[in-house]
């Protein structure tokens, strides 16, 4: 118990509540809970009362100072400040929201660097195989995605284009198509999941996205099609919302909890 690592976490919402809970329990035999830090007063107050036995409350630069890893769940600007002062300290860091790793100028950082990223799957299937066939030769990764509106409300893609609307329930619509660098500049906070695949896989500028959206759709669906020298692999993902939160699916929680077990394993299994 004496050598456990010191965990803190950015960002108190549906996902950073979740991790800080894993890590006061499914973890506790290897990391302790030490730092939060949540910008929104209530929710920190909130965040606070309930891991008060464990953790405190400090800013950001001093989060990552002093924690051995930090846990961002906040926004991909968030965990573009958070990488470069852990590049500054050469310390592990878990991102949540990873189209914030996209930037050209943050790859170039980490390449100079000791810091390290982990990057868990989130709410898609297939990473595995993709980081497999990324060994050999791939020819092509296509992500589509189908979300309820209410999952993609907000999008800075629609301060440009029109919201859709939908004339019946059954109505389905494509609501973008691009790349993964597109897809994650457009949707920064609804779509993670094409920069995890196209990190994994041949790049954000080759990964290709579409968007669907309906109202018959319940909870975020994510196809991956992967076609390579391996062969080729589609993947099809049903989620359930994390509960309180239509945005973030319950896997993508899932899939971090997973990754930190997974850094503390004796026996790591998957690619
Ligand atoms: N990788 C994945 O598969 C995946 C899946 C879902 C969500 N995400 C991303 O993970 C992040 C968290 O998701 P969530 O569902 O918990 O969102 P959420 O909105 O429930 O929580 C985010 C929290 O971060 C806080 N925050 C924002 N800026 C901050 C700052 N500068 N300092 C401290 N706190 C700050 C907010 O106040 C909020 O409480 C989002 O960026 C989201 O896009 C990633």
């Amino acid at each position: 118990m004496k050598n456990r690592i010191k965990v803190g976490i950015i960002g108190g919402g549906t996902i950073g509540t979740a991790l800080a809970h894993a890590v006061v329990t499914d973890l506790k035999a290897f990391a302790q809970l030490k730092y939060l830090c949540e910008k929104h007063k209530e929710k920190a107050a909130v965040l606070q009362k309930k891991f008060r036995f464990h953790a405190r409350l400090v800013p950001l630069a001093q989060l990552v100072r002093r924690s051995d890893l930090i846990i961002e769940a906040a926004s991909p600007k968030v965990a573009a400040q958070v990488i470069r002062l852990a590049c500054k300290w050469n310390k592990k860091v878990l991102i949540m929201s990873v189209g914030g790793l996209l930037h050209p100028q943050i790859a170039e950082l980490l390449k100079k660097n000791l810091a390290r990223i982990f990057c868990p799957s989130g709410a898609i299937t297939g990473v595995d195989g993709v980081l497999a066939a990324s060994c050999g030769k791939i020819r092509k990764v296509r992500l589509t995605t189908r979300k309820p509106p209410e999952a993609l409300m907000g999008a800075s893609y629609f301060l440009q284009k029109r919201f859709p609307v939908l004339k019946t329930d059954s109505e389905e619509r494509r609501v973008f198509f691009g790349t993964a660098v597109e897809a994650t500049k457009h949707f920064p906070q609804n779509i993670n999941v094409a920069a995890v695949l196209s990190l994994a896989g041949i790049g954000p500028e080759r990964t290709q996205v579409e968007i669907w959206t309906s109202r018959s759709y319940k909870g975020n669906r994510h196809e991956v099609l992967v076609e390579g020298d391996f062969g080729t692999f589609t993947t099809v993902t049903q989620n359930k919302p994390a509960p309180g939160n239509p945005k973030t699916s319950y896997l993508a929680i899932l899939a971090a909890i997973a990754t930190l077990k997974k850094a503390f394993a004796s026996v790591r299994v998957g690619t």
